[in-house]
């Protein structure tokens, strides 16, 4: 570089500490007079862009003598750090000035209903039953607790007493999923097995939820709802299985009369089985499945059968719903029409 251009750039400097200033004092009167914040944006750029002048400024730093940069480097930095300050105060400004003319400008009658669909909604008719079973069980004493839909085959079927090709399992038409070991379960007793496996006796749970099978007609969907109930104890009987199923039935429906009768029937993992009916349009509806917990389902689970009984019953919660408000068709529950569902708000 030859000594005249570095006589320039000195020369340049030597009113740098006046221009920088300068610079400072056009910013603020070209900040106040930007009137959005597009065009403080675009100002700013000017002064702190890429190519704006206090990066130019910066630039030149470098050229200039040892001595003098330490306090030039300050000086550039102070001018920038107050242009910077002085564009958030416009920005501010402006935000605020924007907001009030907007406040201004709108008269909102907040008396005016809302637009679209203002309606609250409500629970599902069958959440609702859930609920109300779940809180209804709890207050005699029983956990709730949840488990996985998407099942292995030995806690659905296997760790319940029928190991694979056994006739028993065809009582369910399953959907499998790609890789047959697992399911989507087709009955909520693998909690049965999931609770018994992580806890020790005494136990008592229910389990509610969706279970799903190949089905469908007035009184069969393809996904329903069932709750399980399980209760192990030195001394549970099948008259206690009974008196417990009444005594639920008679408070669920609110009622001293109901018709119910305990069918005797076959469940691979209990002995003695039955299946629980109830009166419904003059027929009767099966309601649920019960029995005593089978010895083999308790030595699965390494729980001693010389010390435990068990009884467990499984619920169909649709059906129970569907009873209670007199529903012809079950699967009507599922097709999402907002006028059915809206009489059950
Ligand atoms: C069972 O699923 C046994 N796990 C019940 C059980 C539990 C027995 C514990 C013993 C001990 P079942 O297949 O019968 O049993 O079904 C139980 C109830 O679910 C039926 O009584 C019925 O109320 C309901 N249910 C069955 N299939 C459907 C369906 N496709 N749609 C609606 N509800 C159904
Ligand atoms: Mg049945």
């Amino acid at each position: 570089m030859s000594s005249g251009g570095f006589k320039g750039l000195l020369f340049d400097f030597g009113v740098s500490s006046l221009k920088l200033e300068n610079i400072v004092t056009r910013a603020e009167e070209l900040f106040s007079n930007a009137e959005n914040n597009h065009t403080l944006e675009q100002v700013k750029s000017k002064f702190l862009g890429k190519t704006g002048l206090i990066t130019d400024q910066l630039k030149k730093l470098k050229a200039v003598p040892v001595k003098e940069k330490a306090k030039l480097g300050k000086d550039i930095n102070e001018a920038k750090k107050r242009i910077e300050e002085l564009l958030h105060a416009r920005r501010e400004e402006i935000t605020d000035a924007e907001l009030n003319e907007k406040i201004l400008n709108s008269s909102i009658d907040v008396t005016l209903p809302g637009k679209g669909n203002n309606s609250i909604g409500s629970c599902h008719p069958i959440t609702q039953t859930l609920d109300r079973i779940s809180t209804l069980f709890n207050s005699m004493g029983f956990s709730i607790i949840d488990g996985p839909e998407i099942e292995s085959d030995y806690y659905n079927f296997t760790a319940l007493n029928q190991p694979e090709n056994h006739p028993a399992r065809s009582m369910h038409d399953t959907f499998y999923l790609l890789n047959h070991d697992f399911l989507l379960r087709t009955h909520t007793s693998p909690m049965q097995i999931r609770h018994m496996e992580e806890f020790k006796p005494p136990l008592r749970i229910v389990s509610p939820g969706r279970v799903y099978r190949v089905d469908s007609d007035a009184t069969h969907s393809p996904m329903f709802h069932q709750l399980e109930g399980l209760w192990v104890d030195p001394s549970v009987s099948f008259a206690n299985l009974k008196g417990l199923m009444r005594e639920f039935l008679r408070v669920f429906f609110e009622r001293d009369d109901i018709e119910v009768r305990f069918r005797p029937s076959y469940f691979p993992f209990t002995e003695p089985s039955a299946e629980i009916d109830m009166l419904f349009d003059n027929n009767w509806l099966e309601i649920g499945g019960c029995g005593m917990v089978h010895p083999k389902v308790l030595d699965n689970v390494g729980i001693n059968t010389e010390s435990y009984q068990a009884f467990a019953f499984g619920m169909g919660l649709d059906r129970l719903a569907m009873i209670r408000y007199k529903v012809e068709d079950l699967r009507l529950f599922f097709e999402s029409d907002i006028r059915f569902l809206k009489q059950f708000t």
